[in-house]
């Protein structure tokens, strides 16, 4: 099992805040900075091909502000040569390829792998030959799970979003299915070799269970602790987070 479970903190919603107003602030690199010095092990930003939130600047910016801290970025994309020209110049420690559709309000499902293998293996070759740790936003299918596998990518991130909506919700028997479904996934996942993260819709009551499934070794979560940020401050909601996340690994 892994010990501790890395933490990533998304600071997309920053973005989303100053560019309601189309000025400068709030500045995503400072809360990136904030969530650091408060327990965050490296940040997560997806930059989107209609730049709804994160900009070009914001990548640079972050970049060079994290490798000047020795801390890792980790970039969600889309897999399409424009993103991989940009993560081929900024060379994030980490790639996250995501399926992305501009309609969608959130990242609504993981990447279809096993349909896309052809298109995608030549992508985590190119940002591996780069220096980037690859991994694919997927869902707990078996499938995928085994496609992505063989891809070349190092990492494959589980989406929680469904499981974190049906406990949201008080489904109880689907949050609980669902769970059982990303433990088989995690395990699969690991048992071929890849690492496993999980990441998309979590806050402090999902956190726990998803820490505790023992394969996975870092989680990404963005919009709750941004949200949460307004009513604690972002330093106080990222020391809870993670002082979840380890009271999850601890009772597992
Ligand atoms: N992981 C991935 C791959 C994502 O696309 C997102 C959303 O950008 C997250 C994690 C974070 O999700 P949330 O903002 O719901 O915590």
């Amino acid at each position: 099992m892994t010990k501790r479970v890395r933490l990533g903190v998304n600071i997309d919603h920053v973005a989303t805040i100053r560019n309601a107003r189309g000025v400068s602030y709030p500045d995503p690199s400072r809360a990136a900075i904030i969530a650091l010095e408060a327990g965050a092990d490296g940040i997560t930003a997806h930059l989107r091909e209609d730049r709804r939130h994160i900009s070009d600047a914001d990548i640079a910016n972050l970049a060079a502000m994290l490798r000047e801290r020795g801390r890792p970025l980790n970039l969600e994309m889309a897999v399409t040569s424009e993103m991989l020209e940009i993560a081929l110049k900024h060379r994030p420690l980490a790639v996250c390829l995501v399926p992305e559709r501009r309609e969608e309000r959130t990242t609504e499902g993981g990447l279809d792998v096993a349909g896309g293998h052809n298109w995608i293996a030549p992508f985590v070759a190119k940002l591996r030959d780069n220096g980037s740790r690859v991994s694919l936003f997927i869902g707990a299918d078996p499938l995928q799970i085994e496609a992505a596998s063989r891809t070349g990518a190092e990492v494959v991130e589980l989406h929680t979003g469904a499981y974190c909506d049906a406990a949201r919700d008080g489904h109880e028997d689907k949050a609980a299915a669902i769970l059982e479904a990303l433990k088989a996934g995690a395990r699969q996942a690991a048992s071929l070799g890849l690492e496993v993260h999980a990441g998309h819709g979590i806050d402090y009551e999902t956190v726990e269970p998803i820490a505790a499934i023992p394969e996975v070794a870092e989680l990404n979560i963005g919009h709750f602790l941004i949200g949460e940020a307004i009513f604690t401050g972002l330093a106080q909601a990222v020391g809870e987070m993670r002082r979840r996340i380890d009271a999850g690994r601890a009772g597992a």
